[in-house]
């Protein structure tokens, strides 16, 4: 008999009208391409999911997602596209998360040594205490370190920026992005310089590496801005062997396994294999940590400059306000905490650009789902995915969801709004636990995104960007600074 998931939405015991999932998934091999294909090309992301929301008139229904036939298996989901649907792929009991974190697939495992790393795992599998344990126990040990090795190696990109500038260039934010995210988090917990000479030295390459990594491992629901025919024919209906991203993957293990004895030390203590530890590492900081900072950190700077110059100018002020009120010269934890719109606009940011889009789940038992307006009945094993943009701009929750409100969370009313905004799977309210599947790093991301926002207008009043490239948006959308105002007091 069907559980109904009023734990998980936090419904009242009057249930809406029982419903059929509405959609279809077509015939086997031709409704997956097809879809696949309306996904990538004819149709594009945003109107795949409206133009079948709009024709079921329903936020709940059957569909195809990429990757599919031939090469990856079974691509049948349930989209769930409000805010009263999609937490249910928060609550462990009754998803499971085995091998999920990607989607429908899980690439091999010789991009990770062999192991299934933590975010691959359900939290009802012995290796995710240990192992989220392991990364909560760093994240802990060298916050404070991470703080001051951000502002010094957004500090070094200062310096690129304006010297590029100076000589009548423009100055790329994603290079440096790639830079200073890469730099500070590796500083931060490997305790050594990446760009620093020595036998397992990165240079200025660790970024590059980390996403050459990773692109593989996404590929199969990314488009690469390779012709659509041939994407389709290869990376999104075949998997990419590890051994094309072999010569990324050596450099920062090898610099892993030289610096990081503090940590894997932490990690044998707590009875995780070194090896083990040293791939889990590797993936938190190069793929969680890196990989999300380098898709958010462009998206803040693109929103912001897509405001204009009154509200850099605002940010600016409240910066140099509060640091004139608590007499620092330096940004601290205590001054961030006192700036308000900064942490509205960083809110903003994630609710209408969540750097991952995509979260996963199957069923693990038969329920009843919600959505706003209907019940559905959901069944043992079939597999549940929320696409977040659409959740986090849902109108039913949010005033005119689709515009940057770099104020929307300030004040009463805006702190109510906090609790819906989901980018870490889970409410911006819950915190990660052993328990649950939400971002381990989820308070470090915040405060640093927090940071980054902060130390950019404490050191400029206003910048302008060049126009935005066409082609896919994320890490490949280039950022471009082509003026950056100082402000007067730097
Ligand atoms: C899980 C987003 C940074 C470590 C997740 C998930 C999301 C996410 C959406 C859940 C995926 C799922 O299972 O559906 C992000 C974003 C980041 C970020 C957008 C940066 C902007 C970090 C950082 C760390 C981290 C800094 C730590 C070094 C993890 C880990 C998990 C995870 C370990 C798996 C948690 C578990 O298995 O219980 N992250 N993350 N992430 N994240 Fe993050």
């Amino acid at each position: 008999m069907a559980t109904s998931t009023k734990a998980a939405t936090g419904d009242s015991d009057d249930r809406l009208p029982l419903k059929k999932i509405p959609g279809t998934y077509g015939t086997p091999f031709f409704g997956a391409v097809k879809d696949r294909l309306d996904y990538f090309w004819f149709q594009g992301i945003d109107t795949f999911f409206k133009s079948r929301m709009d024709e079921y008139k329903s936020t709940v229904y059957r569909v195809n997602m990429p990757p599919g036939p031939p090469g990856f298996p079974d691509p049948r989901v349930i989209a769930l596209l409000d805010q009263k649907s999609f937490p249910v792929l928060f609550d462990t009991s009754l998803v499971e998360k085995k091998d999920v974190f990607t989607g429908t697939y899980r690439p091999s495992l010789s991009f990770t040594g062999g192991y299934r790393v933590l975010p691959y795992l359900d939290p009802s599998e012995e290796r995710h205490t240990k192992l989220k344990t392991f990364c909560f126990n760093i994240l802990k040990e060298n916050g404070p370190r991470l703080f001051s090795e951000f502002s010094n190696a957004i500090g070094e990109s200062f310096i690129v920026w304006e010297t590029a500038l100076e000589e009548g260039g423009t100055a790329s934010f994603s290079t440096e992005c790639a830079q200073f995210a890469f730099n500070f988090l590796f500083r931060g917990v490997v305790h050594r310089d990446p760009v620093a000479p020595g036998e397992a030295s990165l240079g200025t390459k660790g970024g590059e590496h980390a996403s050459l990594w990773t692109a593989p491992q996404l590929a199969p629901v990314a488009s690469l801005g390779l012709p659509h025919a041939i994407e389709e024919l290869t990376v999104h209906s075949f998997p990419l062997p590890f051994i094309l991203v072999k010569s990324q993957y050596d450099p920062i293990f090898k610099f892993i396994t030289t610096y990081a004895t503090d940590a894997l030390g932490k990690a044998e203590a707590l009875g995780i294999d070194r090896n083990d530890a040293a791939n889990n590492l590797l993936f938190f900081l190069s793929f969680n940590a890196f990989g999300g900072f380098n898709i958010f950190f462009p998206a803040v700077v693109r929103e912001i400059g897509g405001v204009g110059p009154d509200l850099m100018r605002e940010l600016a002020s409240e910066v140099k306000d509060v640091l004139a009120a608590t007499g620092e010269n330096k940004i601290s934890l205590q001054s961030l905490g006192k700036m308000s719109l900064v942490t509205s606009v960083v809110y903003e940011c994630f609710r209408i650009n969540p750097p991952v889009p995509f979260q996963y789940g199957r069923a693990k038992k038969d329920f009843i789902l919600e959505s706003h307006d209907a019940s559905f009945e959901i069944k043992k094993g079939e597999m549940l995915f929320g696409y977040q943009p659409f959740v986090t701009n849902d109108p039913k929750v949010f005033a005119d969801p689709g515009t940057f409100n770099p104020k929307r969370f300030l004040g009463p009313e805006g702190e109510k709004l906090i609790s819906s905004v989901f980018w870490s799977n889970g409410r911006e309210t819950d915190s990660p636990t052993l328990q649950n599947k939400q971002c381990a790093g989820k308070d470090l991301v915040v405060t640093i995104s927090r940071l980054f926002v902060a130390e950019l207008f404490n050191r400029y009043e206003s910048f302008e960007l060049a126009p935005k490239p066409a082609g896919p948006a994320g890490p490949t959308s280039q950022v471009t600074f082509t003026s950056l105002i100082k402000n007067a007091k730097t």
